[in-house]
């Protein structure tokens, strides 16, 4: 039988002989999405669920078009490798990659550097001034550096969320990161390890940031609520009210030059709005000064891959803002 890369050449030769431009990734990062479509989705937003249903579901809601439908190659050929026994190291791009340019593979497929096709800075969008004034002033929060902020989340009981924690997460990182991305809320291995975002959207999240050339431990990554909601269930008003003094004092620490807020969670708590996710995409917010946009959350993309380009889309964005 012909082997999927022989037929792959044979497409591209005959696209060539066609006059047909080379086929061009749209969206590098995949691999975990790969993995979990076949492992399948959570049944959150948040995704931060370990709990899973089988893949048929998101499988159907997959365009099935050409390569610029959204899709990355690089999950459609992970699938084909795993049925044929060939998973190459093709599409998935190296942590660092060494120039700008788009570089040829043998099989004739370019990989896109995350700068061609990148969308421009879009517009401002909601403005979150700075506190009047000190509201934390007497505040024993307001002198924490992120080492005292992660102790005090630890033995923090100001919510309900606290009853039956593992570990409470605050969030890891370096103090000087350049972007803050924010989740909802840990999960159950979040809970077990004490570190944000080592599940399967983890996975994700990690695969996003390398393909905008980021290195995973130079940023700082945390969630709105510091313990595990039950059943992973979103995280209540009250709970997000008793919370977010520590997300603050993070970002005030940090000052970082971007935050990415990933899902509706985040979203509404920083901007302090309920307007849809898909509204608030696309604009460059001011979160007291620093740059915050929004995207969708990782777990969502495991749950319908059709947002991954425009998740692709916004973190070309947060590149572009941190390289101005
Ligand atoms: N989802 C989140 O929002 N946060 C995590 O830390 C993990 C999954
Ligand atoms: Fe404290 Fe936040 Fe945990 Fe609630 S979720 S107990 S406010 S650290």
């Amino acid at each position: 039988m012909t082997g999927a890369r022989d037929l792959l050449q044979r497409y591209l030769m005959q696209r060539r002989e066609a006059g047909e431009e080379d086929l061009v990734l749209e969206q590098p990062f995949g691999s975990a999405a790969g993995r979990s479509d076949r492992q399948a989705a959570t049944n959150s937003e948040s995704g931060r669920s370990e709990q899973r249903h089988t893949s048929g579901a998101v499988e159907r809601q997959r365009p099935s078009t050409g390569p610029s439908d959204g899709l990355p190659i690089a999950n459609r050929e992970t699938e084909e490798g795993s049925r044929t026994g060939r998973v190459a190291e093709r599409q998935i791009p190296p942590a660092h990659p060494p120039a700008r340019q788009s570089t040829r593979r043998r099989s004739g497929v370019v990989q896109k550097d995350w700068r061609d096709g990148a969308p421009p800075i879009p517009p401002p969008g909601v403005v979150i001034a700075p506190p009047a004034s000190d509201l934390f002033t007497g505040d024993e929060l307001a002198q924490c550096n992120l080492e005292a902020v992660a102790k005090r989340v630890g033995s923090c009981n100001k919510c309900r969320l606290c009853d039956n924690r593992t570990n409470a997460v605050p969030g890891d990182g370096p103090a000087d990161a350049q972007l803050v991305v924010v989740g909802e809320g840990p999960g159950a291995k979040e809970d077990e390890t004490g570190l944000p975002f080592v599940g399967r959207a983890g996975e994700l999240l990690t695969d996003v940031l390398q393909a905008i050339d980021l290195v995973r431990e130079r940023v700082f990554i945390c969630n709105v609520v510091k313990c595990r909601p039950p059943a992973n269930r979103k995280p209540l008003q009250d709970e997000i009210d008793a919370c977010v003094a520590y997300l603050y004092r993070q970002i005030e620490v940090i000052q970082p030059k971007v935050i990415l807020a990933m899902g509706g969670t985040a979203a509404e708590t920083l901007l302090n709005t309920k307007r849809s996710l898909a509204s608030l995409r696309n604009r460059v917010h001011s979160f007291r000064g620093i740059q915050l946009l929004v995207t969708y959350h990782p777990a969502a993309l495991l749950r319908n891959p059709n947002w991954k380009k425009p998740t692709w889309d916004d973190v070309r964005i947060a590149r572009q803002l941190l390289d101005r």
